[in-house]
């Protein structure tokens, strides 16, 4: 082979390589070589998610901070829970804990039957790919891809096939499949939170973790969130956990768990505003200052 023919040679992409550009940076994300079965060991348990007994502590001697203690819940499919409490009592924690974003100390964690307390890294990859959807209070978007490239983002790095219908009943149902072909600074903060939904429920995962999903929005923008969270419930079946400081906000979910200190305080089902805001009165909080559930 000559010099010449050498490098006119076209290079070949790497299928498995997706690149872009995000604040100056070359961001390159490899994706699975072939199309995942699906099915992760140790089944065990058919809630969509739950917690045995878990403690999770930080740090240690004199500084450390015993962030859950011995909590056990059960989050059964279709059910949308809030999580509520002081700053501190341990809410994200939780979720992350019950997303495998953190490991335990001492309990189990189970997500859709599956117990991930004992899953090596790429197990729990790979069952967080699959399995959950993470809802943030800061959107967490790729400013450099389009509102569509974003919501498909993780079926792509996985390699699985979007369901097109699906996809297009989804954003119809959230009311941005007209905004698809924009950058998440183009949009509205509601309209990139539901795009950040979409992302999280397409491939209709077990569990959809949301942590302050309405913390940055207006009232209205809130508003549209908590009924988008509603509704993945109701007609799709799926199991959101939400952590939110605003009593109003939790009073959409089917219940909602106390957190003080670590440990799980109150368990409400059928919320209303009163109880809920009695129980956070007796857990060391007042209620949130202004509604987005109207
Ligand atoms: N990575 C960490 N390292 C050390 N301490 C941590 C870490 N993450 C959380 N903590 C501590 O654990 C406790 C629980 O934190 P967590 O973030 O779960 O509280 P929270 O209920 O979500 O609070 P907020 O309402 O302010 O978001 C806090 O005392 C916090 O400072
Ligand atoms: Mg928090």
């Amino acid at each position: 082979m000559t010099y010449a023919t050498a490098v006119e040679r076209p290079v070949r992409p790497n299928p498995c390589i997706r690149t872009f550009w995000h604040m100056g940076q070359r961001l390159s994300f490899r994706t699975s070589p072939s199309r995942p079965s699906g099915r992760l060991p140790g089944s065990t348990s058919s809630a969509a998610a739950e917690l045995r007994g878990v403690s999770k502590t930080f740090g240690a001697g004199d500084q450390a901070v015993r962030a859950l203690r011995d909590v056990t819940i059960g989050f059964a499919p279709g059910v949308f829970t809030a999580i509520m409490g002081p700053s501190g009592s341990g809410k994200s924690t939780l979720l992350n804990v019950l997303a495998g974003l953190d490991r335990v100390d001492a309990g189990e964690v189970f997500i859709g039957g599956t117990e991930i307390t004992g899953l090596e890294d790429r197990g729990l990859t790979l069952l967080r790919r699959r399995r959950l959807g993470f809802v943030f209070q800061s959107f967490n978007l790729m400013p450099a891809l389009t509102a569509r490239e974003n919501i498909v983002l993780p079926s792509e790095l996985d390699r699985r096939r979007v369901d097109q219908d699906e996809l297009a009943s989804l954003v119809h149902s959230l009311g941005i499949a007209d905004r698809l072909h924009h950058r998440p600074s183009e949009l509205p903060g509601g309209q990139q939170q539901r795009v950040a939904i979409a992302r999280a429920l397409l491939g209709r995962p077990d569990l959809v973790v949301c942590d302050e999903p309405t913390g940055a929005l207006d009232s209205t923008s809130g508003a549209e969130v908590l009924s988008a969270l509603r509704a993945a419930c109701d007609e799709r079946r799926q199991t959101v956990v939400m952590v939110t400081h605003d009593a109003a906000a939790a009073c959409r979910a089917d219940r909602v768990l106390v957190l003080r200190d670590g440990r799980l305080v109150e368990e409400i089902d059928a919320p209303t505003l009163d109880r809920v805001t009695t129980a956070l009165n007796d857990a060391g909080t007042p209620a949130a200052a202004g509604s987005v559930a109207s």
